[in-house]
Formats: structure tokens, sequence, C-alpha cells
């Protein structure tokens, strides 16, 4: 269990203090925990940025988002009151020396009045432009200096692409060690990800059905309901596969993937997890087409209320070529998935939210049961919701009652809010107490952001240079372009998200 006492003391310098992901996530993790008792007792967060704010105006900013998005709700006066009191704002420009002397000043001041060594964590929640020029400033001004007590953390894009994110690696490289850098992907720390490396390393059972021999294929998705939201001129230059793919789905492909680590080191880890990417079969350009597909909504209907096509979202422009959509099939050239397809796909305006793994066991080797007993057999699938559900679905046959032998498929569950009594932390709490705890397990390592980002060029360069000409080709509401479908294998499909088999199943009963 964590506990005050296990932090020591520590200053947060947020660059872009006064931005969105600071007021809707990284406050409102900070302030849960300081709920949960789990803040170093003696801890500043300086909100750096450019506008001109007063240390109560920022304050004022930050209780309004806390009180949305908190776990724990509104705020009680008192609670905000005393986390507050360690929240201060200092107006800078990222581009000037000054800026960083000010906040050596600052950190030496508050080292004084603790009368203690502090370890001192510079986050970059600005623009992705700002993340080539802060690690230099800070070098220059002495603040990475400290292995031990300073780090800084980057959050994705790491890159828009192979060659920049060497560049943006070198920068960091050349003013902290790898030690010292902490490159955020939030689902590595949602907890539904985290179990994925308990669910296969902690129960004999399953590891030794996970390979190829018994498994038929894999599918990994990360659907949204939401369209761009306000990210339009971001996501725009971005698109679904650098805002995803390389990142988020890589990592879950990682997870479900890796060899069994032989400690919990947090380079362990990472050492098994960059093997899977090691053998993701290189794509050759002229395969593009077969083995990825990508995708933009038009108009349509989403929770049965009209929305507008990505073209005429605000930022994006009126022509966009940029793909909200993509799904990939790809192999690993290993042992254990020698032959395996691995599906992913991702897209935003589907028809629901949904991050789910689906294991699909082969079929046994021959049905010995009579014809009509088994009509609608299934072979058996595990599935590891993510998200909105959380939990284990393995689907097998089970006798259905009755004198004859009849088959049907059924379900063993597992579901994290009726196994636990406590509330999963959101994602940014874990990852910002790991950056704290300086446990770098849940963090993503130079090379393994570069290896995604090698494994996916040919589809990015293919891509930039034939633009789409059916673009929009899938309508806001549905799961994505026909072509899709035409990506899976013979006897392969796109899983139905849990919730909706159980709402199906739930209706057949009770016809
Ligand atoms: C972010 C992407 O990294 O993840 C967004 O930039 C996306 O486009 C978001 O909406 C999804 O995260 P979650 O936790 O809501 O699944």
């Amino acid at each position: 269990m964590k506990t005050t006492d296990q932090l020591e003391p520590t200053v947060l310098v947020i660059f872009g203090g006064a931005g969105d992901l600071t007021w809707r996530k990284l406050v409102p993790a900070l302030f849960d925990l300081s709920q949960d008792r789990s803040m170093p007792a003696d801890f500043s967060v300086i909100a750096v940025d450019r506008v001109p704010m007063s240390d109560e105006k920022l304050r004022q900013r930050l209780h309004n988002g806390v009180n949305q998005f908190s776990r724990f709700g509104k705020a009680k006066d008192a609670a905000w009151n005393e986390f507050a009191k360690h929240i201060s704002y200092q107006q800078g420009d990222f581009k000037k020396p000054q800026t960083y002397a000010a906040l050596g000043a600052q950190c030496a001041r508050l080292e004084k009045e603790w009368g203690t060594k502090a370890h001192r964590i510079f986050y970059m929640a600005t623009p992705p432009s700002m993340f080539g020029e802060i690690p230099k400033y800070l070098g220059k001004a002495g603040l990475a200096r400290d292995r031990e007590w300073a780090r800084i953390v980057v959050e994705k894009p790491i890159g828009y692409d192979l060659e920049s994110a060497l560049a943006l690696n070198a920068i960091l490289a050349a003013n902290f060690e790898e030690s010292q850098i902490f490159r955020i992907d939030h689902y590595l720390g949602k907890e539904t990800v985290q179990n994925i490396l308990a669910f296969r390393f902690a129960n004999p059972l399953f590891e030794p059905i996970w390979n190829r021999r018994c498994i038929d294929y894999v599918t990994i998705t990360v659907a949204e309901a939401v369209g761009v939201e306000h990210r339009g001129g971001y996501y725009d230059h971005a698109g679904a596969l650098r805002d995803m793919v390389q990142n988020h789905l890589m990592q879950l492909l990682c997870l479900v993937a890796m060899e069994p680590m032989v400690s919990f080191q947090a380079d362990e880890i990472r050492n098994k997890k960059v093997d899977v990417l090691h053998a993701a079969r290189p794509i050759d350009r002229d395969a593009v087409a077969q083995c990825a597909v990508r995708g933009q909504y038009g108009p349509g209907n989403n929770d049965r209320k009209k929305v507008p096509g990505y073209r005429e979202e605000d930022g994006v422009a009126p022509d966009s070529q940029a793909e909200t959509f993509v799904a990939l099939k790809l192999f690993l050239d290993n042992w254990r998935w020698q032959d395996v397809p691995i599906y992913l796909r991702t897209g935003k305006r589907l028809p629901r939210q949904v991050s789910e793994i689906s294991i699909q066991f082969r079929a046994v080797p021959h049905r010995s049961f009579p014809v009509g007993a088994s009509l609608g057999w299934h072979p058996s699938r595990l599935v590891m919701a993510i998200q909105p559900i959380e939990g284990i679905v393995l689907g097998f046959q089970a006798k259905y009652p009755g004198p004859k032998m009849q088959l049907r498929p059924v379900d063993m569950r597992f579901s994290y809010h009726e196994s636990f009594d406590a509330p999963s932390p959101d994602a940014y709490e874990t990852l910002l107490w790991d950056v704290m705890k300086n446990d770098a397990t849940l963090f993503m390592r130079a090379d393994q952001v570069e290896a995604a980002w090698q494994w996916l060029m040919p589809v990015l360069d293919v891509w930039a240079e034939a633009p789409p000409s059916d673009f929009p080709n899938y309508a806001a509401g549905t799961w994505g372009p026909e072509e899709a479908q035409g990506l899976l294998a013979c006897g392969h499909g796109w899983p139905l998200p849990t919730e909706l088999v159980e709402q199906h199943k739930k209706k057949g009963k009770n016809s």
C-alpha cells in the first residue's frame, strides 16, 4: 500500500501549467493522490506558462478542473484549500534562460525551507513543438545534472515519424540520462492494462496455451465514440496511426505478446517489450494495401444524434486527408507467434467506446459430438476488457440443460468492480506516483518508441505518397470502412464488444 512516507520531498514543475492537460488530468490526479494520502509531506507544484496569471487565479482554474475530473467528485473546501497551498504560478517564456534561472532559485528556496534535498520533476505538458526546446534550457541551466534527483516527463507524441523521434530522443539524451527520462503513454497507467501482466504471468494456467499451437488469431480494438472534440488542429496533423497506433496499440501488443519477464525490474520488462517490436515482420512497401486500411468518418449518427463528418469539425481542413480509422494486420516472427495473425484497429466516431483484446483459440481438432449437438459452436475465446467494461471474459462450450447432449457457448467472467472494493485510480495518478517514486516500469524507453516508429514507417510513407481518394469512407456511428473486413483471413472476424454480447445474451434469455 502506498503511504506518504514512501515519497520524498518533491518539486513538480509543469511547463504548460495554464493548459488543458494540467487542468483536466495532472492536477486532478495529484489532488486525488493527496486524498489517498499518497503525496509526499513536502511537495510543491510550480505551474509555468507564458500568460500572466496570479497564484490565486491559477488555483481557481485548477479547483474548477478538480471539481469536474477528480474521481472523488466535487472537492471539499478544506481538502482543496489544504492542497492548493502547494501550488504556485510562475510566468515565463519556455525559450528564455531567465525562466529556468527563476525555477532553479525557487527549487533551492523550497529545499532550504524543507531543510532537505528534493526531487525535481520537470513535466512537459506543452505543445510538442516545445519538447525539443525545454530539455536544452534545463540542461544549460544545470537543472538536469543530478541523475538521482532530476527527472523529465515527456507526453506523447514522441516525434512525428522515425526521424523526428530519433532527433527528439537525441536532444533528451544530450541533457538527461535515459534513467531520468519518463515518456508517458497513459494506457500503461490503466489498471486493466497493468493487469495483462498479472493475468499472464501470475497464473500458470494460461502460459502453456499462449502460443501458436493453441491461438488462432488475436484482435486488439481501441474504439472511440467521440470525434476529435476540441483537438482538430493537432489531430489533423497527426491522424489515427500516429495518435493511437504508434503508442497505445503497440503497447497493448507488447504486453499481450511478450515473453515472461525474469524480474519486475523496469528494464527487464521493457527489454521483453522491445523484443516484440523487433519480432514484428517488416511491412513491405508494396504490401501496405494488403495489411493496412485507413478511413475517415463522414456525417452520421452517434447515440441517435446527428453528428458532423470529420471535415466539418473545428480546426480540420475541409479537404483533410487525415485518417480517423486504422486497421492493421501483422505477424510476429518468433517461436511463440509465428504465422498467428494479429489484427489491430482503432478509430474515432465508431458506435461505442471500447478497448478490448481478444484471443481466439483454435477449434478442437475433432468434433466428436453429434452434428445437432454443436450448432452454433464457437471455439474458446478470451477477452481482456480494458474499458469501459473492466475485466476478463473466457468463453467456452457447455452442455445445455436437458436430456439431449446440446452444446452452447457460455462465459466465465472476472469483473474488477465485482471482485474488488478498491476503486481504480486514474492512469495519471499511477503514472505521476511512479515518476515521484522514480520507477520507470510503465514508461516508454527510447528504443521502444523508435522500434514502433520504424515498423510503421512503410505505412506512413506509402500513405503520404498516395493520398486517399475515397475519404470520407465510413459514416460516423459505424465500425469503419468495409475494407477493414477484407484484412481478416477467411473465418476470422472483428469481435463484438463484450457489452454488446452481454446485452444480446440478456435479450435472448428474456425473449
Ligand atoms: C490520447 C489520444 O492519447 O488517447 C486521443 O491523443 C484519444 O485522441 C485518447 O482520445 C484516448 O484515451 P482513453 O484513455 O480515453 O482511451
